[in-house]
């Protein structure tokens, strides 16, 4: 599959079931090419965190960059193992939803199991700015997206509107590739 733009909602991948890795298919050319174009388009976007499922790929990866001086980071087949009882309430914004904004309450921390880019498993407990990433982007991976989840929308309601009733209006004020198809 050809990996060329941001997928914006409600793109019927952003809602699918994505499948898991097999460690093969992790040190595959087609795998590391496919994380090369997920990782230009993140900072392309000047985003945090990107999951397949936004590129049209309905499969168990994301790449994050959480600005914490670690870089780019890959998560294959990634799976929350333990979270915080403690929760905290954030706002969060979306690629796959230009221009919206809304307050989602989540776990301050978790301890995530994950694959790495050599197919080996990991166990990573996570930063709190980490963890709300990832949680974002997990959920991603469950075919959930943040407006299910916020409180309260802080930005963007009228595009969430349009969306919802069907429109596909162009958006100028994103600068990175995205498609309604
Ligand atoms: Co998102």
């Amino acid at each position: 599959m050809e990996i060329q733009n941001i997928k914006i909602y409600p793109h019927p991948a952003l809602r699918e079931k994505n499948t898991d890795f097999s460690p093969e298919e992790i040190k595959s050319e087609i795998t590391k090419s496919t994380v090369k174009k997920m990782v230009d388009l993140m900072y392309k976007a000047d985003g945090v965190g990107l999951a397949a499922p936004q590129v049209g790929l309905n499969k168990m990866l994301t790449v994050v960059d959480a600005h914490d001086g670690t870089g780019v980071r890959i998560f294959f087949n990634i799976k929350i193992i333990n979270q915080s009882y403690r929760q905290e309430t954030s706002e969060e914004g979306c690629l796959s939803l230009p221009g919206v904004s809304g307050l989602v309450k989540r776990p301050r921390l978790i301890t995530i199991s994950y694959l790495d880019e050599n197919g080996k498993s990991n166990i990573l407990k996570c930063s709190p700015i980490l963890s709300r990433i990832l949680q974002h982007e997990i959920d991603h991976l469950n075919g959930i997206l943040f407006i299910d989840k916020t409180r309260k929308i802080t930005a963007g309601q009228e595009y969430l509107k349009q969306w919802q009733k069907g429109a596909k209006p162009l958006l100028p004020h994103v600068s990175y590739p995205y498609s309604y198809l």
